[in-house]
């Protein structure tokens, strides 16, 4: 298998303790460890990998270093000429992104009866939501509540989260999970329908509905499968590269790229919603991701050059069990599920070494220290991890628990002849989300009018630190909510006459706040010519 002679051993150390550590039940940890953790293990904690940007409406707020350049670089349209008399497409509702904001942004603008179209730079799916496998949480049990459900998200979240938009999230969660139900999404369910519900970290109650392990995959399908049933247009592999305003100062457009020929083309609209996602592909502070390809923080660097506020920027998540085995799927996202479902953290001794279920950032603090100042991470031959003993799964739950479960975890790692059924696999943090993004109000309008943002480019929804789940119910959710509100706002809009002074204006900020770059932004795609980011980690 190309284990490690330390590797080797170490699996013949786990294999001896399993049934003890199966039986074992973890304390968790005290708020005051909690805190000295994170302080002294947790990359958000890392003070010289930020710094304060020098200009926008978040200047001398921190960020980390790769997020500052990107926000504070030059527009893709510096020093070309744009007519913005005759748009390419002129439409009620422009939706920038695909993937499930986005699309669900889509579908209620569309039952509003707006003129709706979604621009995404890669195709449509292509997107965190496909990638997200572990579940979408909603309190629709008897013993649940969305008022438990809020308890749980805003402690997990440092009591951070914006109340309003929290309160939204968990409030209308059961009628998002009816609403993907009635679409055609194929929930987990027991034999007499109810659906079947797990705990995530920082859950008091079982409220994870889940399609196996490729809840996001299930869910995409169906949400792309009523866009196109519908008719919606969708302009693939065309990425927004800058907000339109009028001369109102609205947001009224988009300046598109199309990312084949490179042709410039514009689109108005009365209002625009950024659904772009994440920025796993900005690889911060050298970390592998569980993202797509796609996800490069391009929808916070439009709202930005627009004039957009942003909440907790200098706010990620990576999440604890990122594959560190075999290097092939290094960074791929192995969900929480597994730990859910009873597999427990193991150190290079075979040691548990924290309760499998604190929240994410704990988790991802604990395994680093585990690794470093601890000394007790097992090492590849270039990289360390510890185990995350699946097979406790079937001898906690029973022979065939994994492959009913979690069969997508399976087959990734009987790819490379890993058998989780009867191996643990290796795992460390992987950067998986932005905590932080555009500051909203309730109705998904940012601080420009007529500019809303939906799903992950939103900061605030979350404070800062996200619970498992809530994620992909916050796509649905403030996806739905931004294609409601922006479709009923057009109804109202008079757009002016277009321009991108602002563009010009942000240029002349730069230049006065003394940055000199040669960067453009937004970065669309990551650039992977230099190696690949495994081998420029600074953590490994
Ligand atoms: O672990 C997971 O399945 C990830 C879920 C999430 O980020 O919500």
């Amino acid at each position: 298998m190309g284990y490690t002679q330390e590797m080797t051993e170490s699996i013949n150390k786990v294999e001896a303790a399993r049934a003890a550590n199966t039986a074992l039940e973890p304390r968790r940890m005290t708020a005051e460890e909690k805190d000295k953790l994170l302080e002294e293990y947790h990359p958000d904690y890392k003070s010289k990998e930020f710094e304060l940007l020098k200009m926008g409406p978040n200047k001398g707020e921190k960020v980390p270093h790769e997020l500052a350049a990107v926000l504070q670089a030059h527009s893709r349209i510096s020093g070309k000429s744009i007519d913005l008399s005759n748009p390419d497409y002129d439409v009620d509702v422009l939706i920038i992104g695909g993937g499930g904001a986005g699309t669900s942004a889509a579908i209620e603008a569309d039952n509003n009866g707006a003129k709706v179209m979604i621009a995404t730079k890669l195709r449509m799916g292509d997107a965190n939501t496909m990638m997200a496998e572990g579940g979408i949480q909603a309190a629709d049990k008897p013993n649940d509540s969305p008022a438990i459900h809020y308890v749980d998200a805003f402690g997990g979240g440092h009591f951070a989260a914006k109340p309003e938009l929290l309160s939204k999230l968990v409030c209308e969660a059961p009628e998002a999970i009816q609403w993907l139900n009635n679409l055609g999404v194929e929930f987990d369910k027991s034999s007499d329908g109810t659906m079947i519900t797990t705990h995530g970290g920082g859950t008091s109650r079982k409220r994870m509905h889940a399609a196996k392990d490729y809840s996001g995959a299930e869910i995409m399908r169906t949400l792309r499968d009523e866009v196109l049933n519908r008719n919606i247009p969708v302009v693939d592999f065309t990425a927004a590269i800058e907000i339109i305003k009028d001369d109102k100062g609205a947001a009224a457009g988009a300046v598109l790229l199309n990312m084949e020929t490179k042709e410039i083309l514009v689109a108005r609209a009365k209002t625009v919603i950024i659904a772009t996602g994440g920025a796993g592909r900005m690889h911060y502070q050298g970390f592998p991701t569980s993202n797509h390809y796609g996800a490069t923080a391009d929808g916070l660097v439009l709202a930005y050059r627009a004039g957009a506020k942003l909440l907790y920027p200098d706010s990620l998540q990576y999440h604890p069990t990122g594959a560190a085995y075999p290097e092939q799927i290094f960074g791929a996202l192995v969900t929480e599920k597994v730990r859910s479902l009873g597999a427990k953290l193991v150190n290079v001794n075979g040691e548990v070494f924290m309760h499998p279920l604190e929240t994410r950032d704990v988790a991802a603090a604990s395994i680093i220290r585990e690794c470093s100042s601890r000394g007790n991470g097992v090492h590849t031959a270039d990289g360390i991890g510890v185990w995350l003993d699946t097979p406790m799964i079937e001898l906690k739950n029973g022979e065939g628990t994994i492959e009913k479960r979690i069969p997508a975890m399976m087959r990734m790692f009987a790819k490379y002849g890993i058998d989780i059924r009867k191996e643990p696999i290796l795992v460390y943090p992987t950067l998986h989300y932005q905590n932080g993004g555009v500051d909203i109000s309730a109705d998904g309008m940012s601080g420009v009018e007529n500019l809303f943002v939906a799903g992950e480019a939103v900061g605030g929804i979350h404070g800062r630190n996200r619970l498992m789940g809530n994620s992909l119910l916050d796509v649905i959710v403030f996806g739905r909510n931004a294609g409601k509100h922006a479709s009923a706002k057009s109804k109202d809009v008079n757009v002016g006459k277009l321009t991108l002074d602002h563009v010009s204006a942000f240029e002349k900020e730069l230049a006065e706040a003394g940055i000199e770059t040669e960067l453009v932004s937004p970065k669309l795609l990551p650039v992977y010519t230099h190696g690949n980011p495994r081998f420029e980690a600074k953590n490994f």
